[in-house]
């Protein structure tokens, strides 16, 4: 999917009482780990992948594997020592990447995933890009809250995309 940061950015969804954002920090792949492995588990990308390989996927992606962590416009929100979500974006060479929108699933439908989304939107519209795009596959439930944030399919990232769908 790709999507104009103005849309997402001119949403002002609140964090929660209780949950305060940070930026995404290197030192954060232990949390996020479990994040991963929390905000996956049952979901239809569940495939059954355990807790050592969604830490190894963590680092990885704060390594860079789906290209450079964009630092600046990274967040988490934060529940005490505990990650309640993140939206973690990444240069994906030819363009931005959503790479990672998880809220674990005792923070859902309180606007979370939206409040950081748009944070992280606002953040790279301040630093001059204009669009960014995402991969969900095609039947996921999170479709909806992308579409409301304005992202639309587009079948040409299709072939570049790490998931099926665009
Ligand atoms: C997608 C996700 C980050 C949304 O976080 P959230 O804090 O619940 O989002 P918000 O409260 O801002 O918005 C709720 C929206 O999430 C979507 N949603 C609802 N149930 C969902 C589910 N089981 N799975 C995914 N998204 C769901 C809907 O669009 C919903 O809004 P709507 O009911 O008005 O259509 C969260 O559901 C999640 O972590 N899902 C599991 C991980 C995942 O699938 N991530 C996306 C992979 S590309």
């Amino acid at each position: 999917m790709r999507g104009q940061l103005r849309d997402a950015a001119s949403h002002h969804d609140v964090l929660p009482e209780g949950l305060v954002q940070r930026h995404v920090a290197e030192s954060d792949v232990e949390l996020l780990g479990r994040l991963m492995a929390d905000g996956y588990r049952g979901t239809m990308d569940d495939t059954g992948e355990d807790d050592a390989w969604h830490h190894t996927e963590a680092a990885a992606t704060l390594q860079g594997h789906y290209g450079a962590v964009l630092w600046d416009a990274s967040f988490v929100a934060v529940n005490g020592p505990q990650l309640a979500g993140t939206c973690l974006v990444t240069d994906g060479g030819s363009h931005l990447l959503l790479a990672f929108a998880i809220v674990v699933p005792e923070w859902r439908n309180r606007g979370v995933g939206a409040a950081l989304i748009a944070e992280s939107a606002r953040a790279l519209l301040g630093a001059s890009h204009v669009e960014w795009t995402l991969a969900v596959t095609d039947d996921n439930p999170a479709r909806r809250l992308y579409e409301r944030l304005g992202f639309v399919p587009d079948e040409s990232l299709r072939r570049t995309s790490r998931d099926a769908g665009a």
